[in-house]
């Protein structure tokens, strides 16, 4: 079922059956508690989805901010701000971490929204349809909530740790492709990619020749729910912000998929740099990422 977009419409539409049994650890309250937040990252992520609709094709302005290529536009902004509206509505106690506002509220806080308002901003400023809104929680430091909503395809990407994860409220789950040969992978490139020789262009080579081809979408969120649901296999990147990828983690981790640090150890989602798989890459595209040959070296 498509969804039809109308940011009220998320709470009314009956949730998801969950096919995964509760976890042992979770109580019936800390589910209920889960539910509640993905409804309200839904609803945001839905009311920003028709900011960034509104605001196609019409945009007058493109900003850089900082960084050459590391775009801003009003979009991103009143994205943001409807973002925001609804979160101090709903969670007023908890805090948030916004990519254009950046930290709002206590930093202690166990409650943290990590928001990326438009992501993919650059593809957006061009009119490549592929951005999406990403509006994850993480709880203790660690990603527990996520919904991604692409509004130009209008898929609905949502998914709360032990509750299963679903594209526009069906399942979904990662691929079972278990060789890099025949493998299909995703990356990306930070906007410090000119000032840095860590800057993905060796790896991006390397798995390149070792399977059937790495692509670039420009939407770190999408990248992970794509993942997620067996259209790639695997995805790796550095140089992201907590916003690019917290939902993204939890919508990887509970359609079944692996998400750690490039050498396998866990994530440390600020540290930037992330492997995220189907699981059955895993271990082989981690060997790959430690050992790229450095491009001098190539014939
Ligand atoms: C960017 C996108 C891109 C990734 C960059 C991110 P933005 O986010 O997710 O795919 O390669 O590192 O910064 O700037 O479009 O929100
Ligand atoms: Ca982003
Ligand atoms: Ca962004």
């Amino acid at each position: 079922m498509a969804h039809t977009g109308n940011p009220k419409s998320c709470l009314l539409t009956p949730r998801p059956v969950s096919t995964d049994p509760t976890p042992f650890y979770m109580s019936q309250h800390t589910t209920d508690q889960l539910q509640i937040f993905l409804d309200i990252a839904t609803e945001a992520a839905l009311a920003a989805g028709a900011v960034l609709q509104a605001y196609w094709g019409k945009l007058e302005a493109v900003e850089e901010k900082g960084r050459p290529g590391d775009l801003v536009t009003a979009a991103d902004k009143d994205a943001e701000a409807a973002i925001l509206k609804i979160l101090r509505l709903h969670v007023p106690e908890h805090s948030i971490l916004a990519e254009e506002s950046g930290q709002l509220g206590d930093n202690q806080n166990e409650y943290l929204w990590a928001i990326d308002p438009l992501d993919g901003t650059t593809n957006y400023a061009h009119q490549y349809p592929i951005a999406a809104v990403s509006v994850g929680l993480l709880i203790s430091g660690k990603p527990q909530v996520g919904a991604i909503y692409n509004p130009f395809r209008d898929e609905l990407f949502r998914a709360a740790k032990g509750l299963g994860a679903t594209r526009n409220r069906r399942p979904i789950q990662v691929s079972q492709t278990s060789e890099l040969s025949k493998s299909l992978l995703v990356t990306g490139f930070a906007y410090d990619r000119r000032e840095t020789s860590d800057n993905n262009y060796a790896e991006f080579c390397h798995l390149t020749h070792l399977t059937q081809g790495v692509r670039r979408s420009g939407a770190a969120s999408l990248d992970l729910c794509d993942v997620a649901c067996g259209r790639l296999d695997g995805y790796w990147e550095r140089g992201l912000s907590p916003w690019d990828i917290t939902a993204g983690v939890v919508l990887l981790e509970e359609a079944g998929g692996k998400v750690t640090a490039y050498d396998g150890s866990p994530l440390i989602i600020q540290s930037g740099r992330i492997l995220a798989t189907n699981g059955q890459i895993h271990d082989k595209l981690s060997q790959e990422l430690l050992q790229v040959p450095p491009m001098s070296t190539w014939k």
